[in-house]
């Protein structure tokens, strides 16, 4: 039997290693239960996933599911309430349209669109996450393609041309092994092959329903691919954060506009941002301190490295929240200015 007789079949085996491998995961309907996905839960997870770990997700899908369990609930509550259950999550633009798409869900009387064009029209949905929602909550044939699959579709093609160059013929190819009928548990089997199995590094060929297949494999190269175009180097600012504390209580302001984590809880800094460093000026004349160490946290287009400066006041007159320090890791804080308090309540 020549590769491409057998590649015919390749939905066929995965569809039968997913019914009895498939992962346990919270938004998740398991395979032949007769459950139908509720499609909330479902674009809840997608948009939480969106450039994000299962492992980092699960508890935060718990959270939301809980205070939130259905998308009238989501589009009813505050924003700062949704903002601060994001925190640590990262990319907080998601958390903004994740609220205006529920809004827009709720208006529609609570019914999402079942389509991958309707899906689109969603803020923030682009075509991965109208695909994956599409296919799996609504059971149409979509082309899923996220990175596991990248890697999964590049192996089993031996797609040597790099990534970001070779999306067009991944996703051509992944095209050719999409089934019509169980589209959702294909996706789904197809990432879950290639986070346990098809993985970037050792990959686990000898349990993989699809290793007579794969041309990568036979070649030897399997572990190889997908090549990657390296990166551009990212530029690094620099920016300094302010702690001005006040009996016990830390001073958070909120961020403005619609620039880098806007609407979210912040300790008060000098202005840095994605094209700059900081004028390293404080929002008040006080006896500040230097924190010793530095917080780095990587931006999708820049490194920043945060230098911290602390000082005590003695009356409440910056405007703001002044905040327990006791309880700080309550003030939903992202993920950068956690670090820094952390460098702070570390000295
Ligand atoms: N990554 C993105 N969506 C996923 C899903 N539905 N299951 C597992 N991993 C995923």
């Amino acid at each position: 039997m020549k590769a491409s007789d057998k590649i015919d079949d390749a939905a066929g085996r995965l569809l039968a290693w997913y019914d009895g491998h498939a992962r346990t995961l919270p938004w998740r309907v398991p395979p032949g239960s007769g459950q139908a996905p509720d499609p909330y839960r479902v674009w809840l997870s997608e948009v939480m996933l969106q450039q994000t770990t299962v492992a980092a997700v699960k508890s935060y899908f718990e959270k939301f599911t809980q205070s939130w369990p259905t998308v009238e609930d989501l589009a009813s509550a505050d924003d700062a309430d949704v903002l601060s259950a994001w925190a640590g999550l990262g990319y907080y633009a998601r958390a903004r349209n994740l609220i205006a798409s529920a809004r827009e869900v709720a208006a529609r009387g609570g019914i999402f669109p079942d389509t991958e064009e309707g899906l689109r029209e969603l803020p923030g949905i682009g075509a991965y996450t109208s695909a994956a929602i599409a296919a799996i909550a609504f059971g149409r044939r979509a082309v899923v393609v996220d990175a596991n699959v990248e890697r999964v579709i590049a192996r089993l093609f031996s797609i040597t041309e790099p990534l970001p160059g070779s999306k067009d013929a991944i996703r051509a190819a992944a095209d050719t092994i999409t089934p019509d009928e169980r589209a959702g548990d294909f996706a789904q089997a197809m990432m879950d092959l290639g986070a346990t199995i098809c993985t970037s590094r050792d990959p686990r060929c000898l349990l993989c329903p699809l290793s007579d297949m794969c041309t990568a494999r036979q070649t030897g190269i399997a572990a190889d691919l997908p090549r990657k175009t390296p990166k551009k180097a990212r530029p690094v600012r620099s920016g300094t954060a302010f702690w001005i504390e006040n009996d016990g209580h830390v001073l958070l302001v909120k961020r403005e506009g619609k620039g880098m984590l806007a609407g979210m809880r912040a300790l008060p800094d000098d202005g840095w941002s994605a094209r700059a460093s900081g004028n390293g000026e404080p929002p008040l004349a006080a006896e500040w301190s230097r924190v010793d160490g530095v917080v780095g946290h990587g931006f999708t287009h820049f490194l920043l490295e945060l230098s911290v400066h602390r000082c005590e006041v003695s009356d409440r007159v910056a405007e703001g929240e002044w905040w327990p320090v006791d309880r700080i890791e309550e003030a939903g804080l992202p993920t950068l200015f956690a670090k820094a308090a952390k460098l702070v309540l570390a000295t």
